[in-house]
């Protein structure tokens, strides 16, 4: 039977909530859809894809554990199929987790990425894939997407779509720095040729429970209303250093007040340094300036330092004496910072007690402090324990080592 012998399937446009109608055939290369818990996402991407198998596409529905797959889309994708009345149109298999077409052969399979044997050779019974949906795609690593998004070759009369869903966890998600740029916050949506994003919330779910509803409007911790609640990529959960804004500085720059800090670098991380001006009675720490590049040489380095922090005694890196020579050899005052076993935490700890501004020059810096943050316990706590990209607080770290601590402090005059 070919689709154009199919009996007419009529379903009211009162099936799906409005906000999602618009995107049921939609057909970009990629396409987001992200936001807050219970806004209807999963279920709306479910029975798209029930209703696209009786167009001839064939789905492949991931998780990162299978095991959570089936309580979530799989069982999903039956109550879509339930809901529309299209039981007698499919065959359901629960052991293999497929869903085939009766009439067309069309498949959903279902596979977590912990099946990793599966994932190599599946393929549709008829067929090519059409489109690789993947749930809570923040659990999965940009690798096994970009591997997930090749298995969309190979002909076939449909367009390919890769189909992501998920809560914004974290600003710092290597989803949000690969997809969001472009993206319009105050809408919600983007659509381009090849990339669809929309944002939505409990607000756009019209059959959401009462006692959901309220559940996520009464959300009280800041994190978890950014972020389930409002549907808004998260920054401040375990977030450690929140004592700091973004301020025009200061014009004077009064020598003994200057400082500047050093991590080194070269092709995977980047070199990072700060200019710091500390005002010790105010516990005032503005940070002035920011450099934050990879593949620098350490001669190249130096002449970037020597413009960046002229005449300046910078402190660095200690785990680097030989690039401290180097940088001292091309006349930068380099010297390394010391490195105990709790300088981290004692140093985060006096950064905390700070007033810290950052001048608008330092959007690197800004993005390391909003993701910069303890890592999770597993169980809503948090772990003594920094977790995110900190080249420029480690440089800033540094460039404070002689202030947060008097002892270091008659140590550097010595050393130098
Ligand atoms: N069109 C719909 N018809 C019937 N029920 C729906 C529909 N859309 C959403 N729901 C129901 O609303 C509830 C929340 O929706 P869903 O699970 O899809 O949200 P979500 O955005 O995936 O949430 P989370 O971010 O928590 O995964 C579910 O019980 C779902 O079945
Ligand atoms: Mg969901």
């Amino acid at each position: 039977m070919s689709v154009s012998e199919l009996p007419v399937i009529t379903i009211p446009a009162s099936a799906f909530n409005a906000r999602y109608l618009p995107f049921l055939q939609a057909g970009q290369r990629t396409q987001v859809f992200f936001g807050g818990a219970g806004s209807g996402k999963s279920a709306f991407l479910a029975m798209r894809c029930a209703l696209d198998a009786l167009t001839g596409r064939n789905t492949l529905v991931v998780r990162q554990v299978a095991r959570t797959l089936r309580s979530s889309c799989f069982t999903e994708v039956q109550k879509a199929v339930a809901r529309f009345s299209l039981g007698d149109f499919f065959q359901v298999n629960k052991s293999d987790m497929t869903l085939t077409c009766l009439k067309n052969g069309a498949q959903i399979i279902f596979l977590g990425l912990d099946d990793v044997e599966k994932i190599k050779s599946i393929t549709p019974m008829r067929g090519s894939l059409s489109d690789v949906w993947v749930e809570e795609a923040t659990e999965v690593s940009r690798v096994d997407v970009k591997q997930l998004e090749k298995r969309l070759r190979g002909p076939s009369r449909h367009t390919k779509r890769l189909t992501l869903s998920f809560n914004p966890v974290s600003r710092g998600h290597w989803l949000c720095q690969e997809y969001f740029g472009g993206f319009p916050d105050e809408e919600g949506l983007q659509v381009t040729d090849d990339l669809l994003i929309l944002r939505t919330t409990y607000r756009d779910n019209r059959f959401l429970t009462e006692d959901d509803r309220k559940a996520l409007e009464g959300e009280r911790d800041p994190y978890f209303r950014q972020v389930y609640t409002l549907g808004e990529w998260g920054s401040v959960g375990g977030a450690i250093l929140t004592n700091w804004q973004v301020a025009p500085p200061p014009d004077e720059r009064p020598e003994e007040e200057m400082r500047c800090g050093l991590d080194f670098g070269y092709a995977g991380d980047p070199a990072a340094a700060v200019l710091v001006r500390y005002d010790r009675k105010r516990k005032a720490l503005w940070v002035l300036d920011e450099l934050r590049e990879t593949n620098l040489t350490n001669d190249k380095l130096a002449e970037k330092l020597k413009l960046f922090a002229p005449g300046m005694t910078v402190v660095c890196d200690s785990s680097e004496p030989k690039s401290i020579a180097e940088l001292r050899r091309h006349g930068v005052m380099a010297m390394p910072a010391k490195k105990g076993p709790d300088s981290v935490m004692h140093g985060l700890q006096w950064l905390m007690q700070q007033e810290l501004k950052l001048a608008p020059c330092c959007p690197a810096a800004r993005e390391e402090l909003l993701n910069y943050r303890w890592k999770g316990d597993g169980q809503g706590g948090y772990l003594p324990r920094p977790e995110g990209e900190d080249h420029l607080i480690d440089a800033l770290r540094y460039a404070m080592e002689g202030d947060s601590n008097e002892k270091r402090a008659k140590a550097i005059r010595r050393w130098l």
